[in-house]
């Protein structure tokens, strides 16, 4: 008897994490990168002081915690490999250790029938790379290249998912607008060379990969929709612009090769066109992606402000949008971020009408939950809500595939509960809570109602 949500065959359940939130930076050999920088120079800009030393140990604990995924009934996972582990300086020498334990990881997921999902790069630059610019720097794009080279090589016989960019327009806002990435400068004309400068990186990769392997590499995008909150022309046109800088000034490179001619014409009228070389066109014309992942958790409301607008800048914040009051919407109650599960399928669609019906997945999608030990009832916690919100995302999704959109997969952020940058453990999201003094694990609610419908592939109402 089919299910009232009934998945395609071999859709993917599993979850995300990434390496800097969930390994432990004091664990094992490791080169600096730029939160144990950041950390060490600023440890008050994080939630209780706490810094990516330890996080939730993943590095000693990883057997434990895959066969838990297993348990749950995860058929895919995806993690990252950090930079700076791997190539403790950016660039030359590889670190065996790191080598041996990616390897080992990316194995036993294999044996427990959850197939490694590999992002090369989630926000983590090495030290010594950003101490010359970082993404500022062209000879970064090459690093980087190098890199993903040497991770092809090493596990590219078993990893046959790939991802370049783990939301790539993050380290924009936070490094180079808003000031929550390192190193915190907030410089529009250098916010645009720097995303500029991840799209040739993230070319350079999918070229190398291509060349030379089978599988299918991708990139992660957190496409966030934008509905202005009027139809007023102003805030149409704020809505426009937001889409162009946050989901387009990606996506369109990244699925079509070049980018947005509104974007271009308004970068221009500011005078804030990227730096380029004359091969670039090519390269990002003839390495498109294979694959596109989605990680989507609260739309853009946008609003023109009354005020003037930023003379230096379209995208500067405190100009065209704002996103913080929202009457009538749904909130997260223990976080305070909306709650739009429709969005999930208006993306879908774009995707399905503006970007050839690109095969996609959502690779994020979940419920941060401050002070999460409020819900704990015999040891476990009652996580209803998260069923819920997942519920709900999942049946947008559902319908979105009825309707012919090429969506494989839908992984929650995250596993267990992680290192969320600035925020430390500020939000809990895990299908498994960590005890941080233990370092216990204990199956949420959600993990086992997760269990099931991955089991099932899908779910009754
Ligand atoms: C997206 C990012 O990829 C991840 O690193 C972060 O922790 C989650 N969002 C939650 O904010």
């Amino acid at each position: 008897m089919s299910l009232d949500y009934q998945f395609p065959e071999n859709f993917w359940w599993g979850s995300a994490a990434s390496a800097t939130q969930t390994e432990g930076g004091e664990n094992g050999t490791k080169g600096k990168n730029i939160w144990d920088q950041w950390y060490e120079q600023e440890p008050n800009r994080f939630f209780e002081n706490v810094g990516p030393e330890v996080t939730s140990d993943f590095y000693n604990r990883y057997k434990e915690d895959i066969a838990n995924m297993k348990k749950i009934h995860h058929n895919s996972f995806r993690l990252s490999i950090s930079w700076a582990r791997l190539i403790p300086g950016g660039t030359g020498e590889v670190n065996p250790e790191a080598v041996d334990f990616y390897s080992k990881v990316i194995d036993d997921l294999i044996e427990n029938g959850v197939e490694p999902f590999v992002n090369l790069y989630h926000f983590d630059m090495p030290l010594e790379l950003q101490e010359i610019g970082g993404w500022e720097n062209r000879k970064v794009t090459q690093a980087y290249a190098d890199y993903a080279e040497k991770v092809f090589e090493l596990f590219g016989d078993r990893v046959k998912k790939w991802f370049t960019f783990n939301e790539p327009v993050v380290p924009v806002e936070g490094g180079y607008l808003y000031d929550f990435h390192y190193p915190n400068i907030v410089d529009a004309k250098k916010a645009v060379q720097v995303g500029y400068n991840t799209m040739i990186a993230h070319a350079k990769a999918v070229k190398l990969y291509h060349e030379n392997y089978d599988g299918k590499i991708g990139i992660v995008l957190n496409l966030t929709p934008s509905y202005p909150r009027s139809q007023n022309p102003a805030d149409l046109k704020a809505s426009h612009i937001c889409d162009l800088f946050f989901n387009r000034s990606f996506l369109d490179p990244a699925v079509k090769g070049e980018y947005p001619q509104d974007l271009i014409d308004l970068l221009a009228e500011y005078n804030q066109l990227p730096e380029t070389e004359p091969e670039d066109k090519d390269l990002l014309k003839e390495n498109l992606v294979d694959l596109l992942g989605v990680n989507y958790y609260q739309p853009r409301r946008v609003k023109a402000r009354d005020s003037q607008p930023n003379p230096d800048s379209p995208f500067m914040p405190d100009w065209f949008f704002d996103n913080y009051e929202m009457p009538g919407r749904k909130m997260n109650p223990y976080r305070g971020w909306e709650i739009y599960e429709k969005g999930i399928y208006d993306i879908m669609i774009n995707l399905k009408e503006n970007y050839g019906n690109i095969e996609s997945f959502i690779s994020e999608n979940g419920m941060g939950v401050q002070n999460e030990e409020r819900f704990l009832v015999n040891g476990r916690i009652e996580d209803d809500y998260r069923i819920d919100f997942i519920k709900e995302h999942l049946k947008w999704l559902h319908r979105s595939i009825q309707e012919g959109c090429n969506v494989k997969g839908y992984h929650l952020w995250t596993f267990m509960d992680n290192w969320s940058w600035m925020n430390a453990y500020k939000n809990r999201y895990g299908f498994f809570s960590v005890d941080l003094k233990t370092q216990q694990r204990t199956a949420k609610k959600s993990a086992s109602w997760f269990a099931e419908v991955s089991e099932k592939n899908g779910f009754n109402d």
